[in-house]
This record gives structure tokens, sequence and C-alpha cells, in this order.
């Protein structure tokens, strides 16, 4: 087994090598820890299939019972959750899923509450579909507020049209993995309300093995009516290569077969050759990944200590984001904008994952070299001292 670190990339070598949003959206001098992109060297396994899937020419449209089929049996040997793939739809990607089935399951112009601080996209897509927003903001302790969701369904129902939620199990941006508990109290307020819930899963594979395991939303009970949506591209950095799920609970069977078939069109076949190749043969890949991510994350813990101590963060039960309150240093409501004008860093700006839950809030993505997450948050004290 080889020892080399994954992600152990220089910055002059991402900035040879990469040419994808993360490293080309700011100048040179910028270091860029934003979007939701890992600087990790690719997944062999993952490599391989498709450098072989070009060089055979099979580059035509994809089959999607395979793509299904192997989705199920990774959540299965992962989470332990029994899923038939022909409860599943492949579709383009998580957000075209998501959005989808939120378009079907809402009327025109009603309601789909959302919990700031949260995702920023999936604003965006509400209001792509055509959607009014209604929030329920996570609670001060960061996680799934039952009072905040109570009042947000009532408002949203209040005018009678049919109302959607969408979560974020695991959240982005601040890590929490929703419990078994959390979850079926959602449920049980869905139901209450009749607002049907989409689960948007795509950073489940990178739950942190020091905490909580992950469950999904479709196996708590009183889940059964709800949709969730998958992928692995996030988990092994495969945003490029697209392809994903949309999954039916046992109840939404009926709702499944009136998506159109032709959302199945947009997922790529080079993506659904990767996402295979991932699931089956790079776990152990996923494994060593996960383990310098939580290294990543303790270092930021440390670095945050020692440089910025006024900053405050709960440490991320998953994903590579830190969500940092740093109210207390006195940069005004977007903090990232003083990071990247004085310090030359660039991190993801707390407003835009909820103007009142992300006042005064950075995102930082810690999927980087432990080199540049400390030029990274030494360029951020400068910023501030
Ligand atoms: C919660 C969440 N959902 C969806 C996406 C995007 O996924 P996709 O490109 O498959 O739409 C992201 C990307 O960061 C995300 O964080």
């Amino acid at each position: 087994m080889t020892t080399t670190s994954i992600l152990g990339a220089s910055e002059a070598e991402l900035r040879r090598d990469r040419t994808s949003v993360k490293w080309l959206a700011y100048p040179p001098d910028v270091l860029p820890l934003w979007v939701a992109e890992m600087d990790c060297d690719p997944c062999p396994a993952v490599a391989d299939a498709v450098a072989s899937a070009v060089s055979r020419g099979d580059t035509g449209y994809g089959w999607a019972p395979r793509y299904a089929g192997e989705v199920a049996r990774y959540a299965g040997e992962t989470w332990g959750w029994d899923v038939d793939p022909s409860s599943m739809l492949v579709v383009t990607d998580v957000m075209i899923g998501a959005s989808e089935v939120l378009r079907m399951l809402t009327d025109e112009r009603g309601a789909v509450v959302v919990s700031p601080p949260v995702y920023d996209s999936f604003f965006g897509f509400v209001d792509a579909i055509g959607r009014r927003r209604v929030d329920a903001p996570l609670g001060a302790d960061g996680r799934l507020d039952p009072e905040a969701l109570r009042a947000a369904f009532r408002e949203a129902t209040a005018g009678g049209g049919r109302v959607g939620y969408l979560l974020c199990n695991p959240q982005n941006p601040t890590g929490t993995v929703h419990s078994p508990d959390e979850l079926a109290t959602l449920a049980t307020l869905a139901r209450e309300f009749g607002v049907r819930v989409v689960a948007d899963e795509i950073h489940a594979p990178l739950v942190h093995d020091d905490g909580p395991a992950f469950s999904p939303y479709l196996t708590v009970p009183g889940a059964e009516d709800a949709f969730a949506v998958f992928s692995p591209s996030k988990g092994w950095n495969l945003a490029g290569l697209k392809s994903a799920v949309v999954v039916a609970g046992p109840q939404a069977q009926d709702d499944l077969a009136r998506l159109p078939e032709v959302h199945t069109h947009g997922s790529s076949h080079l993506g659904e050759i990767a996402h295979v190749a991932a699931m089956r043969d790079g776990l152990d890949w996923h494994a060593r990944l996960r383990a310098e991510l939580r290294s990543n994350r303790d270092l930021v813990g440390r670095l945050l200590a020692e440089h910025l101590p006024a900053v405050r963060w709960t440490v991320p039960q998953a994903t590579y984001l830190g969500w940092l309150d740093c109210r207390a240093l006195d940069l005004g409501d977007d903090p990232a904008a003083a990071f990247r004008e004085r310090g030359r860093v660039a991190l993801g700006s707390g407003p835009r994952y909820g103007a009142q839950a992300g006042r005064g809030f950075v995102r930082l993505n810690f999927a980087t070299s432990p080199a540049i997450l400390e030029e990274a948050v030494r360029r951020m004290a400068t910023a501030v001292g």
C-alpha cells in the first residue's frame, strides 16, 4: 500500500494542473479555499476506468440500471440501507434531481422550506423552479430545530398549496450529521403538515469515522413518502463527471413514475463509469482520504486556536468544510470579503448560505494539503491583525 498522501499537492502543482473554477476564479495571488472541490489526487480506480473507457471509445450513452444497481449495493454495504434499484431514477446531478422532484411535488408559486445555513444553490434552485422559499433555520447549536420547522411548515402550508422541504443530510456548511431521532421528528412534522421531504445526501460518504454514523433519511420511521437524492460525486471529487440518482420511498413510487424518463438522458455515461469504479473499487482510497480529511480538520482546529483564537467553530461531523463564526473579529457581515481583500485567501462567504444565519461567518474548505491550510490561516490572521 502506498503511503503518499492524497491531499499532498503543492500550490504550484495545483495551479499547473487544475483548470476548474476553484483555481481559476480568483487572481493567482489569492489562495482558494472556497468552492466544494478537493485538492486531492485522483482515485486510481476512477482514473483507470475513465481513461480506459475513452481509449476504447466507450463514450456513448449510459445504461441506467448498471448505475442504479451499483448505488444500491454501495448504500447497502456502507449504511445497511436496503434500497431497490427499481425505486431509483438516474438523473443529471443532485441539484437537477432534487429540483425536478420538488417541481413535481409542489405547486407553481408554492413553497419549499429550507434550513439555513445551507448549501447556497438550494436558494437558487428553489428560485429556478419558480417556488417561494420559506426558512426554518437551524438552531444556535447548528441542528434541526423542531420549533422552527413547525413554524415554517405552518407558514408554508397556510395558503393550501402543496409544499416541499429540502433537507441537507449531512448539512453543508455546518457538517452536522442529523441523528435518527432528529430525522424522525422532521418526518413526524412533515406528515402532520402534509409536507413532502426531499433529502440531498451527497455528503453522506464524507461522514467522519470518529463521530455519529450517517442515517439515510428514507430509513427513519415516517419517511416512507419522501425522496432522497445521492451521488458519489462529492465524496470522490467527481463534480466534473456528473451523474446521480433520485430514490423514492415505498410510498412515493407513484410519484417516481410521474417523473419524466427524459431526466435520465442528462446523466453522463463517463460520469456513471467513474462513479461505479469509485463505489466498487475505490473504497480503500476513500478510507485513506477520510483519514486525511479528519487529520486536516484537527489541524484547522489547532491553527485557529493558535492564530485566530476569537474564531469559534463546531468541529464538523462530516464534510471537508469548516463553518467559522468570525463575529468576534469585527469584520462585518461578510468576513470573507476582508479575508480575500486583505489576506488574499478566498473562503465561502457566510451570508451566501443564509442572509441571517450566515452573517459574520465564513466557510473554509480543508480538503487541501496541510501546508496550504497553514498558509491560509496565517493569511486570515494577517487580515485581522
Ligand atoms: C449539499 C450539496 N448538494 C448538491 C451539490 C452539488 O451537486 P451536483 O453537482 O450533483 O448538483 C453540492 C455541492 O457542493 C452540495 O454541497
